[in-house]
Formats: C-alpha cells, structure tokens, sequence
C-alpha cells in the first residue's frame, strides 16, 4: 500500500431512520494515491461531502474500513486518531468555518497554533501563503469583512499552512473568479509535485478538470466506474 494516501473499505453511511432514511454511501471502495491531484465529482446529493466526512474521520461509518497512510483511523483511540489527523490532514470544508472572532492571519496559522508552533518564522509563511493569494493586505481583517471568495482563499491557506501529506478541499473553488480559481488550483497542482503528497478535491466547477491526474465520478452514494 506504499503509495497509497487513502483507502476506503466497503464505506456505508446513512442518515435518518424509517421513512427519512437516505442511503449517503452504499458501499465505496477506493484508493487515492499520493503524487495525484485527485478529483471527485457527481451530482448533488451523491454523497461527496459525506464520503470527505467520513475520511477526515468528522463522521463515524456505519461499516467499512478507513485507511490514512496504511494506518486503520477507527482502530485508534480518539486522541489518536485526533493527532494523527492535526498531523497529517489539511482540510477545506465546504462552509469554510473560518473563526469571526479571529483575524485572517489568525486564522490561517490556526493549525500551527494548535501544534505549539509560534515565532517569526511561522508568521512568515502565513503571509507568505496570503501573498501568493494576493490577500496579504487583508491579513489583519476580520474574516466577515472579507468577499466569500476571499474567504474561500483563506480557508485554503489554512489547511495548506502546516503543508499536511493528505490535503482534501470540499468545493474549494466554487466562490473563486477565474483567475483565482486558476491560481488555487496551481497552487494544490504543485502540492502534489512532492510525490509523497496527496489532494483530494470534491468539485462541480469543470475549470478544475485539467489539473487532475485523475477524475472519480459519484452517483447515488456509489462510485461510477
Ligand atoms: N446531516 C444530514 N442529515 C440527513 N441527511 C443528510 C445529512 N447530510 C447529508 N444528507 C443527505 O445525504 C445525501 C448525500 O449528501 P452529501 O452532502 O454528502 O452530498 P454532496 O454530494 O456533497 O452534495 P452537494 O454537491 O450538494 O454538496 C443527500 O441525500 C443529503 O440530503
Ligand atoms: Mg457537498
């Protein structure tokens, strides 16, 4: 499994019971593996987001087995599981859940903050990344007072801050102009020049396909092959 960033094992996840009961993943066996920029695409509805959850360990699957570099996540304990993923998992989320309270800087060094790390050098590199995103001279906003494409960059650098090995990215470039969009994509496309790197970005927005090396469709909470 050497090259292998994530693994999914027969993943199945409801919601609901009786009547409102929906069937999010019926099954899903899948590698994603490191070197690639992966993409998942499908309806919405599919179970993209769900299937994000279930791999970032934020929800627990009603059967099946998740691997994060060869390592079993639900055979850990929660601290465990807890610091492996601050360790090795930057994460986009589809609503952002950027701090308010927080200022963008703030913000972008969170997962730094959360691993003790502080000092110049670290400032740095968030401002660094901000300035690569051209949103430098917001760095001491408030996240509110910021466009929520501008809000979707910052989400980006804070999950790329700690450059994890496993980068996944929920719609990450659904609010983003054109040249922003392109630009974030190159960013997450040179993540993965380090071949033992990973991203796994869930899209609809079609200017995203040709910086993937690979492209998964799902349908219904089942991958289509
Ligand atoms: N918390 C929840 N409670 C009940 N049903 C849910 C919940 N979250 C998702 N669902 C349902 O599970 C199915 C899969 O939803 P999911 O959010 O994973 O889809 P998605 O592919 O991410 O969609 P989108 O492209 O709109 O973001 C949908 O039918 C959705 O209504
Ligand atoms: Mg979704």
């Amino acid at each position: 499994m050497g090259n292998i960033a994530i693994r999914c094992k027969d993943i199945k996840k409801h919601y609901g019971k009786g009547e409102n009961r929906v069937d999010a993943l019926r099954g899903i066996n899948l590698d994603i593996f490191k070197g690639q920029l992966t993409l998942l695409v499908g309806p919405s509805g599919s179970g993209k987001t769900t299937l994000l959850s279930i791999i970032t360990t934020i929800l627990t699957p009603d059967h099946g087995e998740v691997f994060l570099l060869d390592q079993s996540v639900w055979q850990m304990n929660d601290a465990e599981r807890s610091a492996f993923c601050r360790m090795y998992l930057g994460i986009v989320f589809q609503s952002l859940f950027l701090i308010p309270t927080l200022t963008v800087i703030e913000n972008v060094l969170l997962p730094l903050r959360i691993a003790g790390i502080y000092g110049k050098s670290a400032d740095e590199k968030g401002l660094d990344l901000l300035n690569k995103m051209h949103l430098k001279h917001r760095a001491d906003s408030s996240p509110n007072d910021l466009s929520k494409g501008q809000q979707q960059k910052i989400a980006i650098a804070r999950a790329m801050i700690n450059d994890s090995q496993i980068l996944v990215c929920d719609e990450p470039t659904s609010a983003l102009d054109q040249t922003s969009g392109l630009e974030t994509m190159t960013l997450l496309r040179e993540k993965v020049l380090h071949s033992e790197r990973a991203v796994l970005v869930v899209t609809h927005d079609q200017r995203t396909f040709p910086f993937a090396d690979r492209i998964i469709h799902m349908n219904d909470g089942q991958i289509d092959e």
